[in-house]
């Protein structure tokens, strides 16, 4: 049974942008991409930088740092200098509310 994490209400990511909650000891990204939902670790897996104040462009997160990205619906690293993957979270929007499973990835 998935045990869900009430993240923020769906009116709290404006449609193409990307914003970070603190969930528990994470630091979680939410997307929306034109009204679906998703999630991924907050901090690039290349150095401390925080997602959320990256470039949103369709599916890519493009870090602000030194711009690498990825692909926020599988966690790809897509543009180096990021090769590790980024760890997705399972997405279910309840009554307005985002959640997330956070034993589960995306893919899962
Ligand atoms: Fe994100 Fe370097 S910290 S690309």
């Amino acid at each position: 049974m998935a045990e869900l994490t009430k993240v923020c209400p769906t009116s709290e990511v404006a449609d193409n942008s990307v914003k970070s909650f603190e969930v528990g000891s994470n630091v979680i990204a939410v997307y929306n991409l034109g009204g679906t939902f998703y999630a991924t670790d907050n901090e690039c897996t290349h150095g401390a930088a925080s997602l959320a104040d990256g470039i949103l462009e369709d599916d890519i997160i493009e870090c602000a740092l030194h711009f690498g990205a990825f692909n926020v619906k599988t966690g790809e690293a897509v543009q180096a200098p990021c090769f590790t993957a980024l760890r997705t979270y399972k997405v279910v929007v309840q009554d307005g509310q985002v959640c997330v499973d956070l034993e589960q990835t995306a893919a899962d």
